[in-house]
């Protein structure tokens, strides 16, 4: 038997909120027969949103389909960076800001389009000089600061394909990842800021490269003027990212290699069931097409907007909707490098009225962190320059939907709720502001171009209540496979029907309308502050301790994280269960992954709920850890085992 997905699917929603007639009259999207032209031919819509970049060279075939792989604007010859940069420099877009960056403890920067230009071809040729090359793999470990676009533009520039690594991970995630796809060069800095304290990320990375081989050079930046952060500089690996940029090598003349439609631009990893993360792949003509015109629908941008999505560029968000979606739409994007809550719980708002931004996309998990601080921290400030909020990331209850609508869009702001995954590369459902009655905690319809429906396990199907959601057609950016594991993207993505069906792993139910409302995930993987985790990782980094001998690890219903860990685990021999152990299993799951994943609770038990062949029932871990009263244990091995473990997390936590 299979673990039954839970789902909160007693949520009736019957607020509506029609587009406001002044907004959509001045929409990018505002005739709402896109649908059906692009329903009607969806390839030969998709090529008219391919002729909206620039290509060095046409593509001779659209679209390739051969399941489980497809293939986009075959023969294409394009470089994304150009559709950022180059493109915009013909005329005064090139004094425009692309970038407006804030640092955690104040200072500002600001880089036009040429500037950012220019600096992206000055680091593209220092990455040359240090031997990459068209395919190489260049690993990414940097704070939020414009030197993590400066890096990733610079990597597509010429060919290289960025591996970025969310700051926040710890050593050992950096060298599983860098060596996953052997990167041969890193780039980091001496630390960022972050809740008032330095992330010593050099000394981070130091650790992990203790056990990565194919790492040749560290380029470093400087965080700071003067000093450096206290970290080791190695003689002949490690470089100053500000010296090489005032040397001979970093000469401002860089053109933009033309890359095959199919070539690589990114790996980017995430968590899957099983242990090892995943690298997605994704290509580089279909995702810019995907990401271009998703960016210019659903964000409605607009010459004079400031565009600001708090997402970190570890993430995907970052990636698609921080640096690649908004600068090929030739915006001002609004780049932060800290936490929500420093120096005050008001830092965001302060940011939204200094800069007056325009548009603003941040996580259900921010938002329910804004509405516990409470809306006295918004209504300080002047917030009147906002016209369109976002999110995204896990499904947002109404009533934090209705709080971000009310203190933050102060009524005025529609707000795209927009459904995606690291795997998809570009927003798949959402509303578009202009045309979509938006529902509260529903993500709206597909966008143009992508199909979408229900199905039960069998494929069937549902219209209505519950069931899985699942894309029928393949898109532009959708992952191209799993870095050196084309047989796990078969497995995880494309046969749970058929191998021309994409499976996401989310529940999902429509309305009679066919608005789609995003359940949540029907694996095991968590979703703790709106980033996904595996179990298996959780399980395997706990496991790693030398007094541990299983773990099983389940996400249990948290106010502002959307889920929290628990891990029930069983120890060896005679390792006593101390409250001590309890904290070093903490702290040695957050040095191992990183601290978004240490578990909120650790129980002790002597035994795990399994099956007869001898699978873990998270499913009944899950309804203890939530306090439920406990589903069908016909198939367990030993239905004593639960019992205990329910009377004693009871007793610990009053059940
Ligand atoms: C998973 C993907 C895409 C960027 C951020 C997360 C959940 C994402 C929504 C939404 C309900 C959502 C899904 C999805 N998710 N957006 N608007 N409503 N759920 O990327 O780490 O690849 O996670 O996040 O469960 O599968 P990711």
């Amino acid at each position: 038997m299979t673990d039954a997905p839970v789902f909160d699917d007693l949520l009736v929603e019957d607020r509506e909120f029609p587009p406001d007639p002044v907004f959509a009259a001045q929409a990018n999207v505002r005739d709402p027969a896109i649908y059906a032209r692009a329903r009607a031919n969806p390839v030969a819509f998709w090529e008219e949103q391919a002729r909206e970049l620039e290509w060095f060279a046409p593509w001779s075939r659209a679209f390739e389909w051969t399941p489980p792989h497809c293939r986009w604007f075959l023969g294409g010859k394009i470089n994304i960076t150009h559709n950022c940069l180059d493109r915009h420099l013909a005329g005064p877009r090139r004094n425009k800001a692309a970038l407006i960056w804030e640092g955690e403890p104040g200072g500002v920067r600001t880089m036009t389009y040429l500037q950012l230009h220019r600096e992206v071809c000055k680091f593209a040729n220092v990455l040359r000089s240090l031997g990459v090359v068209r395919g190489d793999r260049v690993a990414i470990y940097l704070p939020m600061v414009p030197e993590a676009a400066v890096a990733m533009l610079a990597c597509a520039r010429i060919g290289a394909i960025h591996s970025v690594v969310f700051g926040g991970f710890s050593a050992e995630s950096l060298s599983d990842r860098i060596n996953d796809s052997e990167c041969k060069v890193v780039i980091t800095a001496d630390g960022g800021w972050r809740r008032g304290t330095i992330v010593p990320l050099k000394s981070e990375t130091d650790k992990a490269l203790e056990s990565c081989p194919s790492v040749n050079h560290v380029i470093v930046v400087k965080r700071s003027p003067g000093e450096p952060f206290p970290c080791q500089i190695r003689e002949g690996r490690d470089h100053w990212y500000h010296r090489l940029m005032e040397g001979p090598a970093a000469r401002a003349k860089c053109p933009a290699e033309p890359m095959d439609a199919e070539d690589v631009l990114y790996i980017l990893y995430t968590s899957g069931t099983t242990g090892k993360p995943k690298g997605i792949v994704h290509t580089t003509g279909g995702y810019a097409v995907s990401v271009h015109a998703t960016t210019k629908w659903v964000f409605d941008i607009k010459e004079d907007d400031i565009y600001w999505c708090s997402a970190d560029v570890g993430w995907v968000t970052g990636h698609s909707y921080v640096v690649y979606g908004p600068l090929m739409c030739g915006a001002t994007v609004l780049m932060y490098e800290g936490a929500p809550n420093h120096p005050g719980n008001d830092r965001f708002w302060q940011i939204i009225d200094d800069h007056r931004v325009t548009i603003f996309y941040t996580a259900p998990t921010a938002i329910r962190a804004f509405m516990k601080w409470g809306h006295q921290h918004p209504a300080k400030h002047d917030l009147s320059s906002l016209r369109l909020l976002g999110t995204v990331g896990e499904p947002i209850n109404p009533e934090a939907w209705m709080w971000y609508h009310e203190h933050i869009g102060r009524g005025r702001c529609p707000i795209v709720d927009t459904w995606w995954q690291t795997e998809t590369g570009a927003i798949m459902i959402s509303g578009l502001p202009g045309l979509t009655t938006m529902k509260p905690g529903h993500a709206g319809v597909p966008i143009p171009g992508i199909e979408a429906t229900v199905l039960d396990e069998q494929g069937n199907e549902v219209k209505e209540g519950s069931g899985l959601l699942a894309i029928t057609h393949p898109w532009p950016s959708m992952l191209r496979t799993i870095w050196g594991d084309d047989e796990r993207f078969v497995k995880t993505y494309l046969s749970k029907w058929d191998a021309k069906t994409y499976f996401p792993g989310d529940g999902a139910k429509r309305d009679d309308r066919g608005n789609f409302m995003i359940l949540g995930r029907v694996d095991d993987v968590l979703n703790v502050a709106g980033h996904r985790i595996g179990t298996m990782e959780v399980e395997s980094a706990l496991v790693d301790h030398e007094l541990v001998a299983e773990a099983a690890v389940v996400g249990r219903r948290h106010d502002i994280k959307g889920q929290a860990i628990v891990a029930f685990v069983t120890l060896k021999g005679r390792a006593k269960m101390t409250d001590s152990l309890r904290d070093d299993l903490k702290q040695h799951v957050a040095t191992k992954i990183g601290a978004i994943a240490r578990p909120e609770d650790i129980i002790f038990t002597a035994d795990l709920p399994k099956t007869r062949s001898g699978k873990i029932m998270r499913r009944l871990l899950r309804d203890i850890a939530e306090g439920r009263a406990l589903g069908d244990t016909t198939t367990l091995a030993d239905a004593s085992v639960v019992e205990a473990l329910r009377e004693s997390y009871e007793e610990k936590y009053g059940g």
